[in-house]
């Protein structure tokens, strides 16, 4: 039996504007199970990044509830929630919105020093091997400005797994990324996952979602379908013909859904 992650109950997610409301998600209930690695496809507008946003606690939703170890997010007080971000949880922001007068490593080394019971020659190793995985050797000390979308995006994707949480939200990590990059990202993410920490990727990209174990479709605020997947082998991630009847499954799997 696999155990519960993360709980979504009865999450409900309006906006008001100009007096009109509008419902981009409506009573979701669904359950993020720990060391899954859960890929999260659907329309442009329909409600990923909001969800991905409620369910890690960074927004409020207008109705229900996340539990996280059986806890209600909601009712956390800001000391408890940012907590929870700075030990539990990781975020690869769509943008990515990293700190502007830092430079890329101390993007990921502010974090990385928050991590509780961590040396802190121990985080700098992190955040050293961190930097070389991700290829940012040469621009470690640059500004954000003064590095390209891609390098900022890996570094995004570098300060939300430096304090291995037990689950990463990564929306779109690979969207601003050529495919060598990408590649890199979701072969970091692959790894983190087989080492336990759970996974859950917001992505446009079919050779991307096929990574997870579990896609999910998501419509009109809404989970329509989920398709399920035996965990990603990294050992044959170069075998063609592994990769295209992963990615020709999930295929079929969406084009039943007329995605
Ligand atoms: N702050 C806001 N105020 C009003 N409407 C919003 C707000 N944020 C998002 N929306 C609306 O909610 C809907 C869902 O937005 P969301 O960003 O979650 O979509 P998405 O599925 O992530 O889309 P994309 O694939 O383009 O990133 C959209 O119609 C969007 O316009
Ligand atoms: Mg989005």
């Amino acid at each position: 039996m696999k155990q519960i992650a993360l709980e979504a109950v009865d999450l409900a997610k309006s906006y008001v504007a100009d007096g009109v409301q509008t419902h981009v998600l409506g009573n979701i209930n669904l359950k993020i199970y720990k060391g899954d690695f859960t890929s999260v496809m659907g329309p442009s507008g329909s409600g990923k990044s909001t969800l991905l946003y409620c369910l890690s606690g960074m927004d409020k939703p207008t109705a229900g509830d996340m539990l996280f170890c059986e806890k209600s997010i909601v009712r956390m007080k800001e000391q408890e929630l940012a907590n929870l971000r700075a030990q539990h949880f990781g975020f690869v922001f769509q943008a990515a919105n990293l700190v502007s007068n830092l430079t890329l490593f101390e993007n990921i080394a502010v974090p990385g020093y928050l991590k509780e019971g961590r040396t802190p020659k121990k985080t700098l190793e992190a955040v050293e091997n961190l930097i070389e995985r991700m290829g940012l050797h040469d621009v470690a000390n640059h500004l954000p400005n003064q590095s390209s979308g891609g390098q900022q995006q890996r570094c995004a994707v570098a300060r939300a797994v430096v304090n291995q949480p037990d689950i990463v939200f990564a929306d779109e990590p690979t969207g601003a990324l050529n495919r060598a990059n990408s590649l890199e990202v979701l072969a970091l993410l692959s790894e983190i996952n087989a080492t336990g920490q759970t996974i859950v990727m917001v992505t446009h990209d079919i050779r991307s979602a096929m990574r997870g174990n579990r896609i999910l479709y998501l419509e009109d605020g809404d989970v329509r379908g989920e398709f399920n997947l035996p965990p990603w082998d990294a050992q044959r991630s170069n075998d063609i013909s592994y990769t295209r009847d992963r990615e020709a499954q999930a295929n079929a799997w969406l084009s039943s859904l007329s995605w």
